[in-house]
């Protein structure tokens, strides 16, 4: 058994934030499951939103986060981060990251996103993430207090009833990993506990997430008898490239927000104009559940692949410097932006829902938080506003290091814990099914539990569910743990989270969208899932 003061699950912006804030005063691991870099932080594109110039203010940011939220944000959280967020872009400043200036010697270049009522995302060119993981990771490998940890994979949190004195105590101690590279699974013990485990958008078959979005924290907590909340609210990003080859490859909002515009193809009735203005006065630039929905329609009424987007229009140069990340990759696909439109279409991109955490990041289980895209804190309410989730990280992952410390003497010592079950030791002798049940059940959620839903569809999936949860489950009591089979039975438990909410919401609002009930309620109510 390894002990620790405080153990961190992941290490994107929400894992770094809470490390980087504890590690003045107490020892921490920072585990991932893969390579360090390799959550959705380092992916993103767009930027982080903040008030951060004259004409704009914090009012406005905090009405455009609850319009896009429809109604299920939680007021005083958003004001709270809307207000931290200049200090949290400082914050990273300070760290090195490369923010982009105005052309006109402003400090900040801001771009715009949909739903944004002004210019107010701070980015570097158009790969913002890359730069803040990179500039987190670097702080955090200099940190002689903070241990990183790749490559092991967590599998379930430790309470009372896993220690040698049994208790039923629902306090968590740490939890079990399996270390990639030993193939053994080891007992982590700590103080206090993190998740910071990144969403579960590869519950669906085509997503923007890295490969390891499986929703892990999402399940280890609802298994340690955590709330989780609003998971039927999966964001769809209007825009992933449309490519046979490439299938999660983002073009990010940012480029609506510098004019690019959503055309149907050639070929069809209508052919080369523009749509969104038929379903949203903000046209391109309405918040990404309405865009998203339009596109869908587009393609289905006229069965299309996709439709375009087309940022030809404005000066080549201005194209190149502000998207040189998008523009090398689009050209290496045979695709100019400068001079043609580029094909997209709607892919799954975040996890609205997640673990209920108040403002400390303090889940239903003494020693536990989660910040960041795993948690449901209230930010988002029924749908997130663009470029609002680094910003989410850095707030929460940073209120959680105050409040452990904070209140470290009130956190017990870990117990003796007993080692990992070894009498499963059998390996198993198929391998590919696990891979079979793992497009299965992507494939039924993107085609029963995506944009537009019906209950009926709902109820397609639910039984596919439970049917899978049999044949996962004899498998995991079965067969040695390995790292698919880890992340097999979290994305089945989750998506079995999301259907299950998606069935209990009978109305239409934000993200969750139903042909059996088009309409809003009058009262806007969270779902809320008590293990
Ligand atoms: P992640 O950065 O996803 O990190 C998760 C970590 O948890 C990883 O280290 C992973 O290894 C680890 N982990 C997971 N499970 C386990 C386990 N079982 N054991 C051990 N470790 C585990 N948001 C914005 O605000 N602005 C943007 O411009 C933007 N652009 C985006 C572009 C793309 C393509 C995508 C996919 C998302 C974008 N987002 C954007 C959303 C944003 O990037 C994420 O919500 C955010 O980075 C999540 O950070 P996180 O720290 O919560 O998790
Ligand atoms: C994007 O760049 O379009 C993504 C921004 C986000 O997800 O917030």
């Amino acid at each position: 058994m390894s002990s620790f003061d405080v153990l961190v699950v992941g290490s994107g912006a929400a894992g770094l934030t809470a490390a980087l804030n504890l590690a003045g005063t107490h020892k921490v691991a920072v585990i991932a499951k893969g390579a360090l870099g390799e959550g959705a932080t380092g992916w993103a594109q767009g930027g982080i939103a903040a008030v951060l110039e004259e004409g704009d203010s914090f009012e406005a940011h905090v009405r455009d986060t609850m319009i896009a939220g429809a109604g299920l944000n939680d007021e005083k959280v958003v004001e709270h981060v809307v207000g931290a967020a200049p200090e949290a872009i400082e914050r990273l400043a300070r760290l090195g990251v490369p923010f982009a200036a105005g052309s006109g010697g402003e400090r900040w270049h801001l771009s715009r996103e949909g739903g944004h009522s002004h210019r107010r995302i701070v980015h570097v060119a158009d790969a913002t993430g890359s730069a803040v993981q990179q500039a987190l990771e670097t702080a955090a490998a200099r940190h002689p207090n903070i241990r990183l940890v790749p490559d092991m994979v967590a599998i379930d949190l430790v309470a009372g009833r896993h220690a040698t004195n049994f208790s039923t105590s629902g306090a968590i101690h740490g939890l079990y990993a399996y270390n990639r590279k030993t193939k053994r699974v080891e007992t982590l013990a700590a103080r206090a506990t993190i998740l910071a485990t990144g969403g579960a958008g590869r519950a669906y078959l085509y997503s923007t997430a890295p490969r390891g979005a499986t929703g892990d924290g999402i399940a280890m907590a609802w298994r340690a008898g955590c709330r989780v909340s609003n998971m039927e609210f999966m964001q769809f990003h209007p825009t992933c490239l449309y490519n046979l080859a490439v299938k999660n490859f983002l073009i990010t909002e940012a480029l609506r927000g510098e004019g690019a515009q959503l055309k149907l193809p050639p070929g069809v009735k209508g052919g080369g104009t523009r749509f969104m203005e038929r379903f949203d006065e903000r046209a391109e630039l309405a918040p990404r559940d309405i865009v998203a929905r339009a596109i869908d329609h587009e393609i289905k009424r006229l069965g299309l692949d996709y439709v375009h987007l087309d940022i030809s229009h404005r000066d080549a140069d201005f194209v190149r410097a502000h998207f040189p990340n998008i523009y090398e990759r689009l050209l290496g696909l045979g695709i100019d932006m400068t001079a043609e439109p580029i094909p997209v279409v709607p892919a799954q991109h975040y996890t609205c829902g997640g673990v209920v955490v108040d403002l400390d990041g303090r889940t239903d289980a003494p020693g536990l938080y989660a910040a960041g895209e795993v948690t449901e804190s209230g930010l988002h309410g029924a749908n997130r506003l663009a470029s609002n989730s680094l910003l989410e990280c850095l707030v929460f992952g940073e209120a959680a290091a105050r409040h452990i410390a904070a209140s470290w003497g009130e956190l017990p010592e870990p117990p003796q814990i007993r080692p990992w079950d070894e009498s499963r030791v059998t390996a198993s002798d198929e391998e590919v099914v696990i891979q079979q049940i793992w497009g299965e059940i992507r494939r039924f959620m993107w085609n029963f539990v995506g944009i537009v839903r019906t209950t009926k569809r709902l109820e397609r999936a639910k039984r596919r569910i439970d049917m899978l949860r049999q044949e996962v489950g004899e498998y995991y009591r079965n067969f040695r743990v390995t790292p698919d089979l880890i992340e097999l039975r979290n994305l089945l438990e989750v998506a079995d989270l999301i259907v299950r909410s998606a069935l209990s919401r009978q109305e239409s609002r934000g993200l969750h969208y139903t042909l059996d009930y088009p309409q809003m309620a009058a009262q806007a109510k969270d779902t809320v899932l008590v293990p």
